[in-house]
Order: structure tokens, then sequence, then C-alpha cells
């Protein structure tokens, strides 16, 4: 149920019995050749509308400007400060509470979101707030391991390619069939939450966009079945925050 095509009566008996919401957070950036500008906006807002018609809660708009300074060499990329995303969000979950809300559950598409939604969460009383990325539950985590191997890599992964393809369209992998080169272990674990340099740096050391992952294993089967597991993993973990207070 999405909140945008609700009105205002349904939503005032609907804040009486659940007073709960999904917000999907992503971004709007490249994700390399064969990857959609809106991917992790894309990805987050699918499996939130999935789970909230099993719960049957309300899903608030998609928030798809974010931080990606490190990506604005290439074209389509649009970012937002920290700073300003996270003074939207504590705008937006006082709005929230102001209307009655208690349990909000951000479902997270973008790594560099992370660290400004939990300073953001960590401003407010008198409501539960449960913040996760759809690729960290175990069942998703799982099938990400299974799919893809190493080659998940840190951005334009197969695994959220994929879930595009499964919802919107298949884009041909031309020059993306050949790998991506390895990322190291010390690679992932210093720049893990998107920690990357400066954008043209950044464009410098992976050209076509790709993060040390081979976006062209995706295929549309597979979308389904991640989406499937994110969705019933964020119904079971919504409830379960619906349960904690
Ligand atoms: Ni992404």
């Amino acid at each position: 149920m999405r909140l945008d095509l609700a009105t205002w009566p349904e939503v005032d008996v609907y804040l009486k019995s659940v007073p709960g919401i999904i917000v999907p957070t992503g971004s709007t950036e490249q994700h390399g050749p064969m990857g959609l500008i809106g991917t992790d906006a894309i990805c987050a807002q699918q499996i939130a509308e999935g789970a909230a018609d099993i719960v049957e809660a309300y899903v608030a708009p998609t928030i798809a400007y974010t931080p990606a300074p490190f990506n604005t060499a290439f074209p389509g990329t649009i970012s937002v400060s920290e700073p300003l995303f996270e003074a939207l969000v504590k705008e937006i979950l006082g709005g929230l509470v102001q209307q009655g809300f208690k349990f909000v559950y951000f479902l997270n598409g973008h790594g560099a979101n992370l660290a400004p939604l939990k300073r953001a969460a960590q401003s407010l009383e008198g409501v539960a707030i449960r913040i996760r990325s759809w690729w960290e539950y175990d069942t998703v985590n799982a099938l990400r391991g299974e799919f893809y191997g190493d080659w998940e890599g840190m951005h334009a992964t197969p695994s959220e390619v994929a879930i595009t393809q499964a919802t919107h369209r298949t884009i041909s992998s031309g020059s993306a069939a050949t790998p991506p080169k390895k990322l190291s272990a010390e690679y992932i674990r210093k720049h893990m939450g998107d920690r990357h340099g400066p954008p043209d740096r950044h464009r410098e050391q992976f050209p076509d966009g790709r993060v040390g992952s081979h976006s062209a294993l995706a295929n549309p089967e597979n979308g389904r079945t991640l989406m499937g597991a994110a969705i019933k993993a964020l119904a079971d973990d919504y409830l379960n925050l619906l349960g904690s207070n």
C-alpha cells in the first residue's frame, strides 16, 4: 500500500490500528554500463511494496536523492550532501511522528545512506526505528553468495541488476561481459559503506563504474528469487519491529 496513493481518511483509519510505515531509501547514480541510474531506489521500493502488501503497511515515497559524491564524474548521477540528507531524514521522521506513526522501518538500497540514517534516527524519541539494507538479510545474503560468490563485488552488483531486470528492463552486457578487476580484501574493508575517493579518481580507478561487481552474471530469474527472499525477510522483520514495543 503506497502512502502517496492513499487518501487522508484512509491514513486516519490506518493510524488508529497499526501506526507503522516503511520508508525506502535509494540513490540516483550510475550503476555501470548495464545497471539503471535508479537501481538502488528501485530495489528498495519494489521490496518495500512487496512486503507491505503482505503485512498491510504503508510505504512512504522513496527517498532517492542521497549522497553519492564519488559517482558524480559519471553522467546521470545526482548527489546531495550528507548533512542535507541527514537533515531531510530528520524532518521526515519528525513529520511521521507528528502524524502519529510510532514504528518506522527504513529499507535501504544504498551503502552511503547508512551512517546518516543512523545519526538521524538517534535524534528522535517516542518512535521505534529500524534501518536495514535489503542485501543484509541472512536469506538474501546466502542467495547472493550462491549465485555470484566474490563477483557480487561492491557496486553495480549482479544482485541489484538482477532485481531491476525482473522489475523493469534488461540491458545487453556489451563491454561489461568482461569481468571487472577483482577487489582486494583490503579494498573492500576500507571502502565499506561506499567510502570511496573523489569523483575523478574514482572514475579513473573504475572507468566503467563497476566496483568489483560482475553485473553481466545477473538474470531476471535470479532477480525474482532475490526479491522474493528480501520481501519475506522484510515482512517478518517489520512485524518483529511492531512487536518490539
Ligand atoms: Ni547500488
